[in-house]
């Protein structure tokens, strides 16, 4: 809803912020937490990391190493059985986008009595939504600091889109620190994630002047940091810079919605399993094509914010920079050369087609597609054009 603003309540972003965890844990009532994390060698070391953290503060914790990628129902189901089993009574999230989304599917239902696919849509909750601390691992997703999960349905692998106001993390910490074991090809997909929310987010329906302050800075930080951090991982100022950039892209498109970029991703995603990132990058310059005719001084200030605008030309000048701009970013984190170099097989497009047309992230997006405009930029889409 356009005029009201959600983002959690506090928001830790510094290098070695994590071991505040437990003093917030303390601020915030909990005595005993459920902390969420992936099921890999990983995951569960940075899941004990938490523990002992909480512990030096006399806080008791339990581990649920069951968020797998691409959340499920079933996953969610079980992480509130633990949950419930484990008389906790705060969550706390430790990872990228799926753990987080994992906890928050898992906070919907833990004191709900109801299946997590009973939430799919929008602020479908109740009151007893318990408290949700997420420290976010990877300057992408935004999950830290959103109030959308995306949960896959295990029968059918359709993703389901909730978007719940009280799913908000109370809290959100963004320590760059742990950032910096990344690898490069998780570096580049997590960090064009949060590029495609910010771009996505400043022409979407509900984008306002805040949202669209926080998405030009994060354009910004983003085109200037993230190649550095994909160079040079182990570099604490590029990380702690995508940091500010992820975090600011999030509460933009948490606030003023996605649009077709997203839409089209996830059929995507839920029929090959790609990594979320890496698609949203190549979808960029086909939706960007398409949304120009409506949005020529948004995408404009956007050239600006890529240092490719010049200021004496005008608006619809400037605005053709931008796609140019956004391969050369593509480029330089050496993604695909467009959804068929990934894999994406021609034969496939009517069937994504359709299940994007249904992805109620679109709704927001500026220009409104019909299934056969849909059709065309997954088209678009197959070739990154030549610069
Ligand atoms: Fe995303």
């Amino acid at each position: 809803m356009p005029g009201t603003y959600h983002i959690p309540t506090t928001n830790l972003i510094e290098p070695g912020c994590i071991k505040k965890t437990g003093e917030w844990t303390k601020i915030l009532g909990g005595e005993k937490a459920l902390i969420v994390s992936s099921p890999d060698e990983y995951g569960k070391k940075l899941g004990k990391m938490v523990e002992e953290i909480l512990s030096v503060d006399g806080i008791k914790s339990c581990l649920y190493a069951g968020a797998g990628s691409n959340p499920t129902d079933e996953m969610v189901m079980m992480g509130s059985e633990e949950f419930n089993n484990n008389n906790c009574d705060i969550i706390i999230a430790i990872g990228g986008g799926s753990a987080i989304d994992c906890a928050k599917g898992i906070a919907l239902v833990a004191r709900s009595g109801k299946n997590i696919n009973e939430f799919e849509g929008v602020n479908k909750s109740q009151n007893n939504v318990p408290p949700l601390i997420a420290i976010n691992t990877t300057s992408g997703t935004g999950s830290e600091v959103s109030s959308f999960t995306v949960i896959s349905d295990s029968l059918t692998g359709r993703k389901m889109t909730i978007v719940d106001w009280r799913i908000t993390p109370t809290v959100s910490i963004n320590d760059a620190e742990l950032a910096l074991s990344m690898p490069k090809s998780l570096t580049a997909a997590t960090g064009m994630d949060a590029f495609s929310h910010a771009i996505e987010a400043i022409v979407a329906d509900n984008s306002t002047p805040i949202t669209d302050a926080l998405s030009f800075e994060a354009i910004q930080l983003i085109n200037e940091w993230l190649p550095v951090a994909f160079e040079d991982g182990q570099n604490l100022k590029a990380r702690t810079e995508m940091c500010h950039g992820a975090f600011l892209a999030g509460i933009a498109f948490n606030n003023s919605g996605l649009g077709l970029v997203h839409a089209l991703s996830h059929p995507v995603t839920s029929m090959y399993g790609f990594p979320h990132g890496v698609i949203n990058s190549l979808l960029l310059p086909a939706v960007i094509k398409f949304n120009m005719i409506c949005s020529i001084s948004k995408y404009s200030r956007v050239a600006a914010a890529m240092k490719v605008a010049i200021p004496w030309h005008t608006d619809h000048e400037n605005a053709q920079k931008v796609i140019p701009a956004v391969i050369k970013l593509i480029k330089k984190l050496n993604l695909p050369d467009g959804l068929k170099d990934l894999g994406v097989k021609a034969d496939d497009i009517p069937a994504l087609s359709k299940a994007a047309n249904e992805e109620i992230v679109g709704r927001s997006n500026p220009r409104k597609a019909n299934i056969i405009m849909i059709n065309q930029i997954y088209n678009d889409a197959m070739y990154i054009p030549k610069i």
